[in-house]
């Protein structure tokens, strides 16, 4: 028995890197995956090797940004399999356009891939949720979300998400959804390609910075994704869980530079 055992669980932006992990957790674990990308074919190709390791999964297109899409995701997946307990809000893009330089097409993009994409699948999951009287919606932010760390359209957005998750906390606890927001550190995920391909050794000087060490994996996200799914985390809402190997727990190069 999983530990999501036939929970119906979309997860966006699926198709690579963080999403793609959480899918193929949450697949080992027994849910219905619904993985939805962007890209029908990279949606597909995470579908396939849940059900390829033995699992549940389909895969949709997706694009969260357009009005109207994960409703249409959702009617299709409630009138399938008769009701949606997961949403993982994850699809995401980022942007390092500095703020001089920044215009208002970039700054929208952002703010609509990070904050209003994820404003507009909650609101076509809920009714499935309240209906049934449960659901678990995680999205998921970034630490650039709690501090300073530049990126400043990515980075707004992902605030944003904070203030999202506590409203939705809040109004529909009483209906049995809850919601929380991860805040991942460094992933190691192609959405740092173009830097890596500037820089190669990016992650090792960036692993210095984090108490832990490393820089994070996408399985790391995965496991609190599914933490945060499953009924262990049944009087949890409301929350930011920083997964970011203790970044934001204090200034630790502060304190060496202090201590040497
Ligand atoms: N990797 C990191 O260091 C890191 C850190 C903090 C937060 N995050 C967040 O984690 C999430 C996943 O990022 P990742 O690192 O796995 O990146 P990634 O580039 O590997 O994957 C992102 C996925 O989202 C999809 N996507 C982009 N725009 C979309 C849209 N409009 N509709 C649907 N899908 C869309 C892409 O096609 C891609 O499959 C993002 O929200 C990102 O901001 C990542």
């Amino acid at each position: 028995m999983g530990r999501i055992e036939d929970r119906v669980a979309l997860v966006t932006g699926a198709g690579s890197g963080i999403g793609e992990a959480v899918a193929l957790r949450f697949g080992e674990e027994g849910a219905v995956v619904i993985a939805t990308d962007l890209h029908a074919d990279t949606a597909e190709r995470t579908a396939r090797r849940i059900r390829d390791a033995g699992g549940r999964a389909e895969g949709h297109a997706l694009d969260v940004t357009q009005e109207g899409a994960a409703a249409a995701v959702v009617t299709a997946v409630t009138a399938d399999h008769g009701t949606l307990d997961i949403l993982v809000n994850n699809a995401g893009a980022g942007s390092d356009t500095p703020p001089l330089e920044l215009d208002l097409a970039t700054w929208d993009r952002m703010l609509r891939t990070n904050l209003t994409g994820h404003f507009l699948c909650i609101q076509a999951a809920l009714p499935p949720m309240i209906a049934a009287g449960r659901g678990s919606i995680i999205s998921i932010g970034s630490v650039n979300g709690l501090t300073g760390l530049g990126e400043e359209s990515y980075s707004a957005a992902k605030a944003g998400l904070v203030n999202l998750t506590q409203n939705i906390a809040i109004r529909f606890g009483e209906q049995g959804v809850r919601a929380n927001l991860i805040a991942p550190g460094t992933i190691r995920t192609p959405i740092w390609a173009q830097r890596i391909a500037e820089r190669p050794d990016a992650f090792d000087r960036l692993a210095g910075w984090y108490p832990l060490r490393r820089v994070g994996e996408p399985a790391d996200v995965a496991d609190a994704a599914l933490f945060l799914a499953s009924d262990e985390s049944r009087w949890i809402t409301g929350v930011v869980l920083p997964v970011d190997g203790g970044l934001t727990a204090g200034l630790g190069r502060m304190i060496a530079d202090l201590s040497g």
